[in-house]
């Protein structure tokens, strides 16, 4: 049986460094990992680190051409059996609920069937402020899973609902998802 293909976007948010961890327990549960990043995420953490990570060459650009004739997001897009986001930022979750497809993950999310699981990690204010309850009730309505935020002490120095869930829990969640629990 072929690998169950994950494409994991990645987001500016100051937890994008735990994404690493998550990228590397995906690969080692025998999934082929391609990750996409956000020009935000790449202020905290670098491609070549999740390029190393998921053995795969990192998509930061839909202008990106280096994946034959088909835009490389669109493949990805094809051959998904789950679109993880983690950490997914509030900007990104509002992007998201509109539909746009400014950045090569609001793409993907666009183009393709696979199902959607998506880890927020925000300030507990902007998790909790009305516009991004909406666009997470829009998500939810078309099926997408979300899964935290967690509650503890955030790094912006609030307590509060905002941590990602933990990177154990997103990957067990992701796994479940492609084999189909
Ligand atoms: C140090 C720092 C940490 C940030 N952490 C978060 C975060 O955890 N969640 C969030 O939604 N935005 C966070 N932001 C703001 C986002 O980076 C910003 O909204 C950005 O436009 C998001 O872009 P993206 O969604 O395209 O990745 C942070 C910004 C800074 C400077």
């Amino acid at each position: 049986m072929s690998a169950p293909v994950i494409v994991v976007g990645i987001t500016g948010s100051i937890a994008a460094y735990k994404a690493a961890d998550l990228v590397s327990r995906l690969v080692k549960a025998d999934c082929e990992v391609h990750v996409v990043m956000t020009h935000g995420a790449q202020q905290f953490i670098t491609p070549l680190t999740l390029q190393t990570l998921s053995r795969s060459p990192v998509v930061t650009d839909i202008f990106d051409g280096t994946h034959g004739w088909k835009p490389g997001h669109i493949d990805l897009a094809d051959r998904a059996s789950l679109l993880l986001i983690a950490p997914a930022t509030a900007n990104v979750i509002a992007e998201l609920a509109c539909g746009l497809a400014g950045n090569p993950i609001g793409e993907i999310a666009l183009a393709t069937l696979a199902p959607l699981l998506i880890a927020p990690a925000m300030n507990g204010k902007m998790w909790q402020h009305a516009a991004t309850q909406q666009n997470v009730a829009t998500l939810k309505a078309r099926g997408a899973e979300f899964i935290g935020p967690e509650e503890g002490l955030l790094a912006c120095g609030y307590e509060g609902l905002g941590r990602l869930w933990n990177v154990e829990g997103i990957a067990a969640r992701a796994l479940d998802i492609v084999r189909g629990h």
